[in-house]
């Protein structure tokens, strides 16, 4: 038996441009988790019709329960492009493992679903995780995060990367497309509330959206993704130094930015007016927009304060976290 968590990530500065090559700050948020459990279930061996069926069913003798969905199936019943299913199967492709044994994959999550807090990313990372410790093949960090990727690619398009390698290595990341990892530090912890507005939200629609923006005028929205360039370079340097009060005003400008690329919506738009209201230093939204989270940074004793008047407001929960 294996099991493995993964936590959910917010993106602190640069959201969008990431996708267009320029950086991006995300750090994992460890107050929500994907678990997966992966059993051996009784081998069921023999023949049916006088035929083995050992290798021809493999994916028949995979059970996957995931109650937060109601999913509890065969792993062959599920479309091939099923998230769950392709995650699976390239595990053992990878692994070049014919015909796995029998198993249970049993997946919870607390991370919000389609809220822009990665939990697509986090089930994927914890499955593949817990599917090769299983067969005593446990891949690198960086074999799970390449895994990962390929999954995000069939699920949202044209995905930087960000969301798969904030969870899978689960430390503050500077995120650069196609380039090397780079953690950053974090010079002085500081305090950040999350708060959910409660709209689903499909990444991929955002970022389709901003690409026909883009298409249309790339000169224009090359410039705007160059000033969030600049505001998540600038944050790096910033938390590093433990200037973390400064991010305040670097977060309102990333959001107003962010609005340009019309990613943001009503409901993100008078949440960050809100959390301004009660004693922000800066708010923004945060993941692919239009709905999902928005994110406000505020001095440590305010924050069941700035919690509570977001609640107030409509959002749907929030959660106070300590980057550090
Ligand atoms: C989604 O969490 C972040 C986006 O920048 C998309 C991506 O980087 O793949 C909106």
């Amino acid at each position: 038996m294996a099991t493995s968590s993964t936590p959910g990530k917010i993106i602190l500065f640069g959201e969008h441009a990431v996708v267009y090559g320029r950086p991006a700050l995300a750090v994992p948020v460890t107050q929500v988790q994907a678990t997966v459990t992966v059993s051996s279930t009784d081998s069921v061996t023999g023949s049916r019709n006088g035929m083995d069926f050992r290798e021809k069913d493999w994916q028949a003798r995979i059970r996957i329960e995931a109650p937060d969905i109601c999913l509890s199936t065969e792993l062959s019943r599920l479309a091939p492009d099923h998230p769950l299913a392709a995650v699976t199967r390239s595990v053992f492709f990878t692994l070049g493992i014919d015909s796995p044994p029998p198993l249970t994959i049993h997946i919870t999550s607390t991370i919000p679903v389609a809220s822009g807090l990665g939990s697509g990313a986090a089930v994927s990372v914890a499955l593949i995780r817990a599917l090769s410790s299983t067969v005593h093949r446990p891949l690198s960090d960086e074999q799970v995060n390449t895994l990962a990727y390929e999954i995000e690619k069939l699920h949202h398009g044209t995905p930087s990367g960000i969301d798969n390698t904030v969870v899978t290595y689960a430390k503050p990341v500077y995120f650069v497309k196609d380039q090397p990892i780079e953690t950053f530090r974090v010079g002085a912890p500081f305090t950040i509330v999350i708060a959910d507005t409660g709209v689903s939200t499909l990444t991929k629609e955002s970022v389709g959206d901003v690409r026909e923006l883009w298409e249309a005028d790339k000169t224009g929205w090359e410039k705007v993704f160059d000033e969030i360039g600049k505001i998540a370079r600038l944050a790096r340097k910033m938390i590093e130094n433990g200037e973390w009060m400064a991010l305040g005003p670097l977060m309102d400008e990333n959001h107003a930015l962010l609005q340009q690329l019309t990613v943001s919506s009503p409901e993100l738009d008078r949440l960050v007016e809100v959390a301004h209201r009660s004693g922000t230093l800066g708010a923004k939204l945060s993941g692919g927009g239009r709905g999902g989270n928005m994110i406000a940074l505020v001095q440590k004793e305010d924050a069941p304060a700035v919690a509570e008047a977001l609640m107030s407001a409509g959002a749907k929960r929030t959660i106070i976290t300590q980057i550090e």
